[in-house]
């Protein structure tokens, strides 16, 4: 059974509310920017800047202005969000960059959340198109949603690990629409997903490759890990946070088991003050920057499992939630708005190593995601009755 650091302090419910105060503020200060125009996957010298509706990583910046709406009931925000979410709209009419697997991280944020709130039929659209491009990416031949690339390229035909996160838009458009299909292809995908992606001792490759003649498992690697065989910290998060979410819709035992393995790996592999390095083959001292964002979507996966679990083991989970969340807001959040115009500082997009196939962006910056998982991990040790987007 997992335990709680015995040494480490949590955040109190003070700190809480104060951390949502401080990172509500930072987002009401971005509306005038980020509004009409989308906010940059990461910030440059801790400065977000604007960008087209046309990254991964989109979603995420609406779905800190949903969260701010749910914290002060402010229409300011209620109105920024709409704006943002016909920009969703628009996009998945018109194709815009929606030729890969990040449908549910564009629109559970931005739009499931949009008609979560408001009821709007037009943000409940959005997200049903999206639910059927992400569909249209499964691959029947080992049974997989192809994260990258042309459809069957040999090249690309693989999954990633971070998919776990756009099952959840596949499982709500079966509610939705009461056509089983969606909640099917995601059911597919994860249990090749956690056949293939868990190695032996918990960690986790990146990406598997998969063989288009056998629909078996190629081989596995990185794209932004250290390492084919290291562990990069956010996968592992996604991980964590991606097996909580399924199982939160299925209740299959499955999924709760991988959800041990992993947490465990993760909790394992974790310097001092509980915020990993960017990938786990690194564990202290070093200059090697860390990545914040892993350890607010674990606190998510933590205090998602924390609902779910048998009264005792909710309350561990819990509680390290509480000691990552203290440590990301006494150390890692901005507090000073002429400093930043982000949430939570040291995230890493992605880093490059000898050994891996990414484009460096984003090391030791404030990344979108981050931010947002920061805010969702407060607001549901805020509001524990919180309805998640995902
Ligand atoms: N899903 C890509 C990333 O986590 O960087």
């Amino acid at each position: 059974m997992m335990q709680a650091f015995p040494d480490k302090p949590e955040i109190s419910a003070e700190e809480v509310q104060a951390a949502l105060d401080t990172a509500v503020s930072q987002v009401s200060s971005n509306l005038a920017d980020f509004t009409y125009r989308c906010q940059n996957h990461s910030s440059v010298n801790g400065w977000y800047p604007p960008c087209e509706n046309n990254q991964w990583t989109c979603g995420f910046w609406p779905g800190e202005v949903w969260l701010s709406f749910e914290h002060t009931h402010k229409d300011i925000f209620k109105q920024a969000g709409l704006v943002l979410a016909e920009s969703f709209l628009g996009r998945i009419i018109n194709k815009v960059e929606v030729d890969h697997h990040d449908m549910g991280f564009l629109y559970c944020p931005s739009c499931v959340s949009a008609w979560m709130l408001t009821g709007s039929e037009n943000a409940r659209k959005a997200a049903l198109l999206a639910a059927d491009q992400l569909m249209s990416r499964f691959q029947p031949v080992g049974a997989f949603i192809q994260a990258w690339g042309a459809l069957g390229a040999p090249d690309n035909y693989r999954y990633i690990i971070d998919c776990l996160l756009n099952l959840p838009l596949l499982y709500w458009a079966s509610e939705q629409t009461g056509s089983r299909k969606y909640a099917e292809t995601a059911l597919s995908h994860i249990k090749t997903c956690l056949r293939y992606s868990i190695r032996e001792d918990g960690s986790t490759y990146h990406t598997v490759f998969m063989d288009p003649h056998t629909g078996l498992m190629s081989r596995g690697a990185t794209c932004q890990g250290y390492h084919d065989d290291s562990n990069w910290a956010r996968g592992q998060a996604w991980a964590v946070y991606g097996t909580a979410l399924s199982y939160r819709y299925t209740r299959n035992p499955e999924y709760l088991k991988a959800f041990h393995r992993v947490t465990e790996f993760y909790l394992n592999r974790l310097p001092e003050d509980l915020v990993p390095y960017w990938d786990m083959i690194f564990m202290s001292g070093g200059s090697e920057p860390r990545d914040s964002s892993s350890a607010s979507i674990v606190a998510c996966g933590l205090l998602e499992m924390a609902k779910l679990a048998p009264i005792e083991e909710a309350k561990t989970y819990e509680s390290l939630a509480r000691q990552m969340l203290k440590s990301l807001a006494d150390h890692y959040s901005i507090k000073d708005a002429r400093l930043s115009n982000g949430l939570v500082a040291h995230g890493t997009y992605s880093k490059k190593s000898p050994y891996n196939t990414c484009t460096p962006e984003g090391v030791d910056e404030c990344v979108s995601w981050g931010d947002y998982f920061y805010m969702e991990a407060l607001t549901r040790l805020h509001k524990p009755q919180w309805k998640p987007y995902w």
